[in-house]
Order: C-alpha cells, then structure tokens, then sequence
C-alpha cells in the first residue's frame, strides 16, 4: 500500500452497477493498475480464489454478494484514489444510498450484452438525485454484446443523460481490439495476457497505423466516431459536471482492457473534494478546521477483529490520528487513537486523512451514522436520510435467559443501520419490531445475532408495507385505528405503519389534521 499521508489530490468515486455486471473483477483491476495488488485474482472471490477485499460474510459468500461497505486507497500517478465499495444487492439500499453520500463521483457500470439494468437504474436515480456525476463504463466488451450505438441510445433513454463517448470499440462485441480515443483520434491497441492476469500492454497509433492494424474495424470505428461528434456527443466537462451527461468508455475488466482509461478520466474529470453543505445550510471549505461525517457503522468484519469501525469521510481540514475531535450530537471529545484504513483483511493505521478520504474509526461506539466529528470551528451536517422501510418482523430472542445479549445486539445493529429498529410502550422492549427496505437486511440480522452476539432470534413478519412519519403530538390519535399502528424509531421519529397504501390514504382522508408524511422513497 502506498503511504496514506501525502498530499496528493484526492479523487473519492463509487462504482454503481447490477450484481454480475464486474464491480468486483474491476475493482480488482483499479487495483492491479495501481500497482496495490500485483496479480488480478488475489481480491477476486469466486471461483475458489481467496475473498474479494470486501467479502467477510459467510452469508455474502454463500450468495457471491457483496453486503459489507469497505473503502479502497491507492495512489495513482499523482492522485489518491478512494474507492468507495457499494453493497450489490438490491436489499441493501439503505447502505449504498450512504455510501453515495461519501462520494464525489460515481462510475456505472453495464454488461455489453445485457444493457442498463433495473438495480443500474434505481443506483443511477440516488446518484442524480445527490448530484453526483456518472461515468458510465460499458464492460465485457470482450464478450458478444449488443451494439454501441443501441447501447448508448438506450442509456440516453433510459437515464436522460446524454452520453458522450471519450473512446469507442474497435471490434464488434466479442471481437474486442482496442479502443478509438475520440479526443486524440488514436487507436489504442490492447493485447491479452494469460487469463487477464497482468496489466494488458498497449500501444498507441495514428490513425494511418490503425487502418492497418485494425482494417475495417477502425473504420466503422471512425465513422461511429464521426456519427457522434455531427450529434453533438463529445465530452464537456461543465454538463458532466452539472449532471446533463455521461462520458462513456468501453472496457473488459476481466482482460484490463480500458482500465487505464477509466483511472486517467478519473483524474482528469471527477471532481476534486469540494466545500461540505452543513446542516444549518452554509458551506464548510475544504480549507477549514477538520470535519467528517460517518456514512457507516460495521462490526464484526472479520474473525480476527471482532470490534466496530466507524467510517468517516473527511470534508474539510486535515485528520491525524490521535487528535481529540468533537462529537457534534452530544458535544462530547472524541480520542482518534486508533484510526484505520481497511483493505480486504488487512488494516493499516491512518495517521493523516486529507478531505476526500475515508477513515475508520475503531470502537467508536457512540458514533451513529450520519454523525459529524469536527475539530475547531463547530460544524454539523445534515443527517443522510433513511429509506421508507416496507417490511416488518417483531424480534424474539428464542432463548429468554440470553435476553442481555439480544438488548446488546439488537442495539448494536440498530446503530450499525443494519435495521431500524421500531418499539412502542404497547408492545414493551422483550419484542422491539425491526423494519427494512428489503427482506435480506433480516437474514442478516438472524445470522449475526446467533453468531455475533449468541441470541439467536425468532422473526415473525408483521403485515404492514407502508410507514409515514407522524409526531408524537397524533401519535395517539393513530393509535388502534383499523390496520394502522404507531412506533418510535431510536432516533426519535415516530411511523405510522399501515397495512397498505390505501389504507394510509383513508386515513390521512378522514383525519386531514394529522401528520402524516411520506419518508424518502427507497432506490428499489
Ligand atoms: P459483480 O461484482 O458485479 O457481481 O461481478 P463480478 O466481478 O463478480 O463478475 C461477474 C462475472 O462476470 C464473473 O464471472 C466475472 O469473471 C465476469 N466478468 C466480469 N468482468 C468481465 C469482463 O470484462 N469480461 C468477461 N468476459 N467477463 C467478465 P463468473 O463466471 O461468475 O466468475 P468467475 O468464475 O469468472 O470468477
């Protein structure tokens, strides 16, 4: 790993995409090309090869998905890179929506044959509604796949970005040579190495060396590329800035093909860390005191060290390890003793975090998810919203002598964001009712309180699908209508649960001076 404390300026991006599309395959080729790993397959976890950097689930690796949210660093020419890891599966949501509140750029990713896909989409809209700029990398172009030209009117469609390719493929899908470099219009010519293992060698020709190289391929290339730029699809920086379009780039993760181009446009065209909006609606300048917001709570990542990290996104100032910041929630000093960096197993301590980095912060149990440390000039900012959960299950511990053990887990998974957790005087504390943006957030809970905590737990679904946020004030007035109960969420908000949208739409009829709210939709 390169030293963390330089610097350099920073590039901080997610990558967005459907499970299957290569998130994992590329993640393992940034880091190939940044010389962190020297062989692809070392963070790779299928078929049989050791766990991706963020595998640590036995029911992640069950289902060959990615549930955990770590943050990958390396230095890259002159930059440090921060990629920050999405979770892949639909049900977690809530996860990547904070992840995406840590990022300053997203890159999306599509599968050559298959197009933009529903989870593609629904990433995409929580990107768009955040203001983050998307690149879009078309992978698997080594495979056979749809047409450009079809693919890129599609995500034009799709999106309602216009997408302005920065390369375009020599070879059909399936027949993948290399790429025209619309900017310089050279071919840049890849070659395979065994199994995609090693950084592919390129070479760079003019376009008269290409025609000779390539054949007809380079010029249905060029005529693509002429296509494009009389349609006005050539990169600007302000309107990929402004979100009105998507540059494009056409890669093989799997052969590192376009990799090197994705890190290079990364540099050139993400945004560098810029001023914070606060809670109260001002600004934080990079150039300020220290700050940083959580965007998630983990525990448990593995065997070895079985303790809670809390990740921090620096937005301003400069984190050194040691400091005493300032809790903002409670005004209380927080000791930054042990700070770390996290990739796959492996943990190195953070000395200096510059904005744009991620810092894990361990055994920081009063940290909450969207909390904000700061040093200095006092600052909060806003809490990243939580989705509508649309399931609900009462939690029982099954055996009731380890009932300290279920308070303590079904806490610390509350806190983690694993679940909201939901309880009312009703109902008492022995069956708090945990609500989720999708069913698998349960399954998690299951597995980690019968391993992690040893409370093993008994779920029984409630039927409820819709909740909206009331106040305590009409909390009783809800409470006992028909198909209709009231809880308070730990962080003070009181649901309305009802069993349907209709049944939520006759009530807010009859009882026009209640509040009744609808909460941030989910991304599904
Ligand atoms: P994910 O994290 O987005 O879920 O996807 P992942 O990287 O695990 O890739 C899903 C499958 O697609 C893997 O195949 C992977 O090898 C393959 N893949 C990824 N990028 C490319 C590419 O550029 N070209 C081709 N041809 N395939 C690609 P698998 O069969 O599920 O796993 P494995 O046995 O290959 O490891």
């Amino acid at each position: 790993m390169p030293p963390l404390d330089d610097a350099r300026p920073r590039r901080t991006f997610a990558v967005i995409s459907h499970p299957d599309a290569g998130k994992s395959t590329l993640t393992e080729a940034l880091a190939l090309h940044a010389r962190v790993i020297s062989e692809a397959g070392a963070v790779h976890g299928k078929a049989g090869r050791r766990g991706t950097v963020s595998d640590w689930m036995e029911i992640e690796r069950s289902r060959g998905i990615s549930i955990s949210s770590t943050a990958l660093q390396f230095a890259y020419r002159d930059h440090v890179v921060n990629l920050v890891d999405t979770p892949g599966h639909a049900d977690f949501s809530e996860d990547t929506y904070r992840v995406l509140a840590a990022v300053d750029a997203a890159v999306m990713l599509v599968d050559a044959a298959k197009g933009l896909e529903p989870q593609t989409l629904k990433l995409f809209q929580v990107c768009a509604h955040r203001g983050i700029p998307v690149i879009t990398v078309i992978n698997k172009w080594d495979r056979p796949g749809l047409d450009p030209l079809e693919l890129i009117d599609e995500i034009e469609r799709e999106i309602k970005l216009k997408p302005t390719p920065l390369t375009w493929p020599v070879g059909i899908a399936g027949d993948f040579h290399g790429v025209l470099d619309r900017r310089t219009g050279r071919f840049i010519q890849y070659t395979r190495t065994a199994g995609g293992a090693k950084r592919a060698p390129e070479r760079h020709l003019d376009p008269d060396d290409a025609l000779v190289a390539a054949g007809d391929d380079w010029t249905t290339a060029q005529e693509a590329h002429d296509l494009l730029a009389s349609d006005g699809a050539d990169h600007d920086q302000d309107s990929f800035l402004a979100g009105t379009t998507t540059p494009v780039l056409f890669a093989s993760a799997l052969l590192n093909f376009g990799v090197a181009q994705l890190l290079d446009m990364l540099l050139e065209l993400a945004p560098a860390p810029g001023a914070t909006t606060t809670k109260d609606g001002g600004l934080r300048p990079v150039d300020s005191d220290f700050s940083a917001f959580v965007f998630k709570v983990q525990a448990g990542t593995d065997t070895a060290h079985r303790d809670r990290l809390a990740y921090a996104r620096v937005c301003s100032g400069v984190f050194e390890r040691g400091m005493v910041v300032t809790h903002a929630a409670t005004g209380r000093p927080f000791t930054t003793k042990y700070a770390q960096t996290v990739f796959g197993r492996d943990r190195t301590s953070v000395e200096v975090a510059l904005p744009g980095d991620v810092v894990g912060l361990v055994n920081a149990s009063a940290l909450r998810v969207g909390d904000t440390i700061y040093a200095g000039e006092p600052v909060e900012y806003p809490p990243i919203a939580s989705f509508a959960p649309e399931f609900f299950a009462t939690a029982r511990a099954t055996d009731t002598g380890r009932y300290k053990q279920f308070r303590r887990g079904i806490e610390q998974l509350d806190q983690e964001g694993v679940v909201q957790v939901l309880r009312s005087e009703l109902r008492g504390d022995q069956a708090p009712v945990l609500a989720a943006v999708g069913l698998m957030q349960f399954e998690v809970v299951q597995v980690r309180m019968a391993s992690e905590f040893m409370a093993p737990i008994r779920l029984d679904r409630l039927d409820y699908t819709v909740a909206r946020r009331t106040t305590k004030e009409d909390a009783p007035h809800l409470q006992g209508l028909r198909g209709t109960e009231v809880l308070e969420r730990s962080d003070g908000a009181h649901l309305a649960l009802f069993t349907d949208a209709w049944r939520a739409q006759a009530v807010r009829r009859d009882h026009p001076d209640l509040v009744l709210e609808p909460l941030p939709a989910s991304a599904r």
